[in-house]
């Protein structure tokens, strides 16, 4: 059976650098054969955690509204490509919000001591994010974001691809060979020859 890849997208701009890598990931993993589903978390409602800590007895979310959906595709996929914006040296809002109302998932797991429905599974997930300007520090909140993160959603890291010094939408598809690296990471994602890696593969590009 096809592997499961969902790609979410976290900018606000549409055609925007980080959504444009994401799109071509998700072309490389389907032309290694996977099936894949791209969403827009732009075009979903979804409000912040707001610590009622409701989730503490129950593991699951008081709050109504499409974080639900995602949170439901996100346990169900085989792969994640999670792309996001750099914004104040960390990812966007939009994505912040949504990796906040998972701590609902995180009481589930290491308040009520109960596994997810994804426990055992082979889960991956890669990471794309760019950023305006180039700096030596850009990246070091979102790795330990992202890898928090993936913990609570038993997903192997597998992989990173950053970009800095682009700030133009649609900038991105005038790199020399991110687009390429983005497609290429995407194959490799749901390739079945590989083991998940100790430690993300990780592509930094100017
Ligand atoms: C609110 C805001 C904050 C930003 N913060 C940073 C930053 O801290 N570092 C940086 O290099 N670029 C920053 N940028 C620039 C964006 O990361 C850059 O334009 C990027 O290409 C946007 O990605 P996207 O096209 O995928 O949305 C910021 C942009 C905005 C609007």
């Amino acid at each position: 059976m096809a592997l499961k890849v969902i790609g979410i997208s976290a900018s606000p701009r549409l055609n925007g650098n980080s959504d444009l890598l994401l799109r071509q990931a998700l072309s490389g993993a389907e032309s290694a054969g996977a099936q894949t589903e791209y969403l827009r978390l732009a075009d979903y409602k979804i409000a912040p955690c707001i610590e009622c800590n409701s989730c503490y007895k129950t593991g699951r979310c008081v709050v109504k509204d499409d974080y639900h959906l995602i949170s439901a595709k996100m346990l169900d996929a085989d792969r994640i490509i999670f792309a996001t914006p750099i914004f104040f040296m960390t990812v966007c809002a939009q994505a912040k919000i949504l990796i906040d109302r998972c701590q609902c998932l995180w009481a589930h797991k290491y308040v009520l001591k109960k596994p997810l429905i994804t426990t055992g599974r082979d889960r991956r997930a890669m990471v794309i994010a760019v950023g305006g300007s180039k700096s030596k520090k850009m990246f070091d909140c979102i790795r330990l974001t992202m890898k928090y993160f993936f913990d609570v959603l038993d997903v192997n890291y597998a992989a990173n691809l950053f970009v800095n010094k682009m700030e133009n939408p649609g900038q991105i598809k005038e790199h020399p060979s991110a687009m390429k690296e983005a497609f290429a990471l995407g194959q490799k994602l749901v390739s079945p020859d590989t083991h998940p890696p100790e430690k993300p593969i990780d592509i930094e590009l100017t």
